[in-house]
């Protein structure tokens, strides 16, 4: 038995993930406890909630610094079959369910930002850090944590403070109260309900969101691999790649690192 924290372990009605949630005052970083437990296939589907996190980590070695009790600090561990251990994959699932669980409580829209930032009228409300421990033994799915950071009630000050000129809240934006961990609940069942669908294969309702939520198609876009960049307009895109016009005779087809809209 692997010694946590104190914490308190609730559970939901979900289909998959969830049924057990382990909610701790503070921890160093979700993220970092879910590849511990994920030596064991049996905490499959396990939620873990941070108020606050000594050393949460954001995406390229960044801190994701968040104040105490303002935000969804989550790590859902999974096992996930072969058909979903795609990367942009599990980023779409986490990032639609972040999209439509903010647009149920506020009435907003928000965009997916390539790969998984989640926008809120223009500032980053939520930002998505996918893990995985090793590599799994031949046959056994990885252990892979997706953490989701999901800014909820820090004033407008705390992003100009932090220098975060991009970053916002549901607060300030809204000028909404929301309590992080209501917005955890709901967040929770949006993710359980869209991973049930994915288990069974079907991963078209989630690719049709997510390209929604992106709105590039039509759009002027720089996509970037890490062998160099290109520009031209998109138009398509896919879990498989996205095409691009680049003025040439043949469409290029690729799967970027990133995707970046240049014009309106
Ligand atoms: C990003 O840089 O945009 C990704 C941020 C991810 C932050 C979340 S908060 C919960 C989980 N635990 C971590 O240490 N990081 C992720």
């Amino acid at each position: 038995m692997i010694p946590l924290p104190p914490h308190d372990c609730w559970s939901r009605p979900t289909h998959y993930l969830g049924r057990r949630v382990l909610q701790f005052a503070k921890l160093d970083s979700t993220n970092d406890l879910a590849l511990v437990l994920g030596s064991d296939p049996a905490n499959d589907g396990l939620v873990l909630l941070a108020g606050e996190q000594n050393a949460g980590r954001g995406q390229y070695g960044r801190s994701w610094q968040a104040p105490a009790r303002s935000s969804v600090l989550m790590s859902v561990l999974l096992f996930p079959p072969p058909h979903l251990c795609r990367p942009v994959v599990l980023t779409a699932w986490a990032a639609v369910a972040v999209a439509e669980t903010i647009a149920e409580l506020t009435d907003l829209q928000p965009k997916i930002k390539w790969p998984n930032d989640v926008y809120l009228n223009g500032k980053k409300v939520c930002g998505i850090l996918i893990e995985q421990r090793g590599i799994g033994r031949p046959g056994e799915a990885p252990a892979t944590a997706v953490g989701i950071g999901l800014n909820v009630s820090q004033p407008g000050e705390f992003f100009d403070q932090a220098g975060l000129t991009l970053g916002g809240s549901l607060l300030s934006i809204t000028a909404r109260r929301f309590d992080y961990q209501e917005v955890a609940r709901k967040l929770i069942h949006r993710l359980d309900d869209l991973y049930a669908l994915l288990l069974e294969g079907n991963l078209a309702p989630l690719e049709i969101r997510w390209k929604q939520r992106l709105g590039l198609a039509g759009k002027q876009v720089r996509a970037e691999t890490l062998a160099g960049s290109r520009e031209g307009r998109l138009v398509d895109v896919s879990f498989e790649a996205i095409v691009l016009d680049v003025g040439a005779n043949e469409p290029l087809q690729m799967l970027p690192e990133t995707v970046r809209q240049l014009t309106g």
